[in-house]
């Protein structure tokens, strides 16, 4: 089959490897027909390098049809069309009893102390072969894989194997009070699902910001105050003078280590980039890949006694983080990997939803085939060709 492969920074191609087969009672194939790339990948693509070998294959947002499954698989059958959590994860565990699956343990990753395997992402995560691709392996398909109705294209559906998840934790984590008022910061379409949810869910005002004109618009479209971080001088000024003097009760960070402007931080990225694996490991482990700019934007323009939401993803460790400001300001942070299969009941209803309420089928603005990936990464990051939400669809339009 044909598949997205990571080679180096920068280095994607579409390789031919062998198909993919049942390995474990529990395992299932699906002939994937629609598969987001995430900003997740960009850190891949960027940064991660160390933790990849060449010939990986990338993609962690699948959604298709089973080909097959293990003696263990019983939910689901042969010809069912399903969704695939970015999470691999048992179902079984005591994390997954506590809705806490991207924690699993019966899939942590114990050799990096990390948490759950997740599809397509690094040694740190497991390193199992990801969803940009024709077939997939899924591991653990007696939980994971979600069954949706037949009819409605791929878009309705394929956002719950991370984005909407994410951004519904985002959102609930982020514990807004009735008709309060929160910051997102980063519209990709993490930020713009959560801006939507929030407002779904009851928040008043919703500031949404960024840095790219197509995604203010469309974070205004979806309802949120755009904040142009190139335009506005003092950002912590300009949010309190629109909540009272006071900063806002949440603040969702969906950016993360790539954020935008953190010089120290890019130099270590830098430099972890040109460094043969053994030397880099230590040095994005230790000193530190973080860009932490955005990270204390949040603390700034949230208020005293507010929350703070992590849903970008953070790597390194080093820059020290404001401890004694955090401290001082008593505020809440909650951060982790989305466990995908906590919120899918809260959400599964609006996706089957005709009006839409989650506008979903406007997220994605690229469907491509899978040999067009190697070029929409390099769009994607650039953040050219208005590229927000790119679909991979290796047999075609579904
Ligand atoms: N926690 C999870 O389970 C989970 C799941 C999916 C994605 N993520 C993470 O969420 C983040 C967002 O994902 P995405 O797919 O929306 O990515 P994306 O790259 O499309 O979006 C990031 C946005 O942040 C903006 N940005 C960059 N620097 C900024 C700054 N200084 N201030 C304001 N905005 C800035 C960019 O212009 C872009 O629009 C990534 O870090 C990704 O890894 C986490
Ligand atoms: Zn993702
Ligand atoms: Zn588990």
């Amino acid at each position: 089959m044909k598949a997205l492969t990571w080679h180096g920074k920068r280095d994607v191609r579409i390789d031919t490897v062998p198909d993919p087969t049942i390995q474990h009672p529990t395992d299932a194939i699906i002939k994937v027909t629609s598969s987001g790339i995430c900003g997740s990948d960009l850190h891949l693509y960027e940064v991660l390098g160390p933790f990849l070998d060449a010939g990986d294959i990338l993609g962690h947002e699948p959604m298709g049809i089973v080909e097959e499954v293990g003696a263990e698989v019983t939910h689901i059958k042969k010809g069912d069309r399903v969704v695939i959590p970015f999470n691999v994860s048992c179902g079984h565990c005591f994390m997954c009893d506590h809705d806490l699956q991207s924690q699993c343990e019966t899939t942590q990753v114990r050799e990096y102390g990390s948490g759950a395997t997740l599809l397509g992402y690094t040694k740190l995560y497991g390193q199992v072969a990801g969803g940009q691709a024709e077939y997939l392996r899924v591991p653990q398909a007696q939980y994971g894989p979600i069954k949706v109705p037949e009819g409605p294209k791929d878009d309705r559906f394929v956002y719950m194997s991370d984005v909407l998840p994410t951004a519904w934790q985002a959102v609930r984590y982020a514990d807004i009070p009735k008709g309060g008022s929160v910051a997102v910061f980063g519209l990709g379409p993490i930020g713009l699902m959560s801006v939507q949810i929030a407002k779904h869910l009851g928040a008043g005002k919703v500031f949404g910001i960024d840095l790219v004109p197509e995604r203010l618009a469309e974070g205004e479209r979806r309802g949120a105050i755009p904040v142009d971080m190139n335009q506005v001088e003092d950002l912590t000024a300009h949010v309190q003078e629109q909540t009272d003097g006071r900063g806002t009760d949440s603040v969702i960070d969906a950016v993360g280590m790539e954020a935008h402007g953190a010089p120290v931080g890019k130099f270590a990225q830098t430099i972890a980039g040109f460094l043969p694996d053994k030397l880099a490991r230590p040095v994005f482990e230790t000193a530190g890949v973080d860009r932490l700019s955005v990270l204390h934007a949040s603390i700034d323009v949230a208020r005293r006694g507010g929350t703070i939401s992590l849903s970008g993803v953070y790597g390194g460790m080093a820059d020290p983080m404001p401890m004694l400001q955090m401290f001082d300001k008593q505020v809440v942070m909650r951060m982790g990997q989305a466990n995908v299969k906590r919120w899918i009941p809260d959400i599964l209803p609006l996706v089957t939803d005709d009006a839409d309420p989650l506008g979903v089928e406007q997220l994605a603005t690229h469907k491509l085939s899978l040999d067009d990936g190697p070029r929409a990464y390099e769009t994607f990051q650039k953040k050219e060709d208005g590229m927000i939400k790119t679909l991979l669809q290796p047999h075609g339009p579904a």
